[in-house]
């Protein structure tokens, strides 16, 4: 697959001064995106490089009515050496066509999404920030075709933006207020909730602008049959030191498999930390907290990195985790994990791709 480059390189003083002020999180975009386009019988055809704009969509395209999308989240990272690296790439090509399967959409074969990004991420190099800021690199597909029936699109885009940004949460790592949500669900048993598709994040905000309105960073989501066993958080994945062990919600197909989260239970495993992927229940967290026995607890996620979690709220109830401030275990992992993406600490792994 040839990717043709339809655009002329950003002036790079530009960029810089844009990247100077303060980046929020999605709020510039680059002047570049990866484009493709799929049609029922003859597959993915002309991907390119074409300047960052808009796309031509008929009113009637199937995504505006039925919601069929997905969408992945990936950062690329400046190094102290000046080069520039994504992390797992492979992981998140791999996830976005668990998506497709589950949205019954058209994959991508996982080395075509690699390359497509590798080369995008090449055009843009100038738009990566130092850390701990990172170039976000958003994946969407999106059903195009016009037509109202409720079925499977035949004609899909598939396009790859970029957006230079800061710390998902504004006080960047330092610890977030989260409420556990015992009326809304996010995602039943045989629902979407493992797919990264748009509606997930749709049918959340309700709740999370309740939540917002009295004061918590995001939601707590809890599982929808019993409204007790911890899930994950709106945008990542959550972990607990708990008896000193990590234990985090095993994969029942109602959560989003981060690639985070993955990552930093092979790192802890591997520094011999015991690990247990299991359900814990609110009540459990609650009681470990007031116990002393729950010392840590943080997000994990591409767009928040880890993210200490320093309150959760229950009941009507605030429950205030290790007196407020990051543990030494979450402030460990972040600056390992942060290390790797940014290449001042080894990678065993193999998970960090370096583009020349
Ligand atoms: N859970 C949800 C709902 C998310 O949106 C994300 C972000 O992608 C995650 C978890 C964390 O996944 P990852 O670590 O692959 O970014
Ligand atoms: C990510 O971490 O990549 C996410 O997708 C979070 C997001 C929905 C802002």
């Amino acid at each position: 697959m040839e990717i043709a480059v339809r655009t002329a390189q950003s002036e790079p003083s530009r960029i810089k001064s844009l990247l100077e002020q303060e980046l929020g999180f999605g709020r510039i975009f680059a002047d570049q995106m990866f484009c493709m386009r799929y049609t029922e019988g003859t597959g993915w055809r002309d991907p390119e490089i074409v300047p960052y704009g808009p796309l031509p969509l008929m009113p009637s395209a199937m995504v505006f009515h039925y919601g069929q999308e997905i969408f992945e989240g990936q950062k690329a990272y400046r190094r102290a050496d000046g080069r520039i690296a994504m992390f797992r790439p492979e992981a998140n090509a791999a996830r976005f066509n668990s998506s497709a399967r589950r949205m019954v959409m058209p994959e991508i074969p996982v080395d075509v999404q690699v390359r497509a990004t590798l080369q995008l991420v090449g055009c843009l190099r100038e738009w990566v920030p130092e850390p701990p800021s990172a170039l976000y690199i958003r994946p969407t597909m999106i059903a195009s075709e016009a037509a109202l029936g409720v079925r499977p699109a035949k004609e899909y885009i598939y396009f790859i933006i970029g957006s230079p940004v800061g710390p998902y949460f504004p006080k960047g790592f330092a610890p977030v207020r989260v409420k556990a949500e015992g009326h809304y669900v996010r995602a039943a048993e045989g629902g979407t909730g493992a797919a990264k598709t748009g509606g997930n994040y749709a049918g959340a905000l309700r709740a999370q602008t309740d939540a917002k309105n009295e004061g918590y960073d995001a939601i707590l989501w809890l599982d929808a049959k019993h409204h007790r066993y911890i899930e994950e958080i709106g945008a990542m994945n959550i972990l607990f030191v708990f008896e000193g062990k990590l234990i985090t919600s095993p994969l029942l197909g109602t959560i989003l498999p981060g690639i985070t989260r993955e990552s930093l239970l092979r790192m802890a495993r591997d520094e011999g930390r015991p690990v247990e992927e299991r359900r814990m229940s609110i009540e459990e967290v609650t009681a470990g907290i007031e116990k002393g026995t729950l010392t840590e607890a943080f997000g994990a996620g591409t767009a928040a990195v880890v993210t200490p979690i320093g309150t959760i709220g229950w009941a009507g109830k605030d429950y205030v985790i290790g007196g407020n401030k990051p543990g030494p275990f979450t402030q460990h992992i972040y600056d390992t994990l942060t290390g790797i993406q940014c290449g001042k600490v080894k990678d065993p792994y193999g998970w960090v791709r370096t583009i020349e």
